[in-house]
């Protein structure tokens, strides 16, 4: 059987698995926002940065091979990955008390398990929209880490390309299909996958607030690392069971 070695430990995959793809299976967390077992590879957000051989490439669009030597939780690359957290959160307006995706947000689960406990940078307090036309669901840019897993899953599940990114630099944004640019005048429907895949708390749906207490959310059970050794599919099957918070 074809294996790598992670972080000193063999990993097997198949024909065409990328790292990520054989390290979620075999129970193992290698950070990442922007990866989702359901969709292709993308490489928005570069958390899953790895050492392959030496060399620095994305664990979710790199290719397995036998023989590979992949460092993954090292300090130089945990701290690389933390600097990175904290200059997401000052992009965005991330409060975290106050949202209902708290416990369950793959951005502050992972800010947890690289150790960030106070902001670095200073707040950017951009000044973004909130989208509310949609009758069941609703739209806030402000916590949008533009990881891009709604374009992918309205294009690639849902075959609507409901979703999109737009401008440059720090005006990058999520733009919405529709002749208003509204949701609401959208294709969006509440049942797509598109409506499920949000890391953060910017896809929510409307009039389901705090179903599940702060306390017993998927993050605040078990860290993300944990919760990738639990199952198959990385810590996003959890966020797909029925009875869950999405
Ligand atoms: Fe990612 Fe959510 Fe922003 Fe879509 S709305 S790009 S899923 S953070
Ligand atoms: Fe690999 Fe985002 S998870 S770049």
């Amino acid at each position: 059987m074809n294996r790598f070695v992670l972080d000193g430990l063999a990993v097997p995959f198949e024909d065409g698995d990328t790292l990520m793809a054989a390290a979620v299976r075999a129970g193992r967390y290698v950070p990442h926002l922007c990866w989702h077992p359901r969709l292709g590879q993308s490489g928005a957000c570069r958390l899953c940065t790895v050492r392959v051989d030496g060399r620095l490439a994305a664990a979710c669009t790199t290719r397995a091979a036998p023989g590979q030597v992949v460092e993954n939780r090292t300090a130089e690359l945990d701290g690389k990955r933390l600097m990175l957290l904290q200059m997401l959160f000052v992009e965005g307006n991330h409060f975290c008390p106050s949202c209902e995706k708290s416990g369950d947000c793959l951005l502050q689960a992972t800010a947890y398990e690289m150790g960030m406990t106070a902001p670095r940078f200073e707040e950017f307090y951009p000044n973004r929209p909130v989208d509310t036309s949609h009758p069941r669901t609703w739209l806030d840019l402000n916590r949008c880490i533009l990881c891009k897993l709604c374009v992918r899953a309205s294009h690639e599940v849902d075959g609507k390309d409901v979703f999109a990114i737009g401008g440059h630099g720090i005006g990058t944004h999520l733009l919405v299909d529709s002749p208003t640019g509204r949701l609401g005048d959208s294709a969006f429907d509440d049942t797509d996958f598109a409506a499920t895949v949000c890391p953060v708390g910017a896809i929510l749906p409307k009039r389901r607030g705090f179903a599940v207490p702060i306390g017993d959310r998927r993050f605040d059970r078990a860290p993300v690392s944990a919760m990738a050794a639990r199952s198959e599919a990385g810590p996003e099957a959890a966020q797909e069971a029925p009875d869950g918070p999405r």
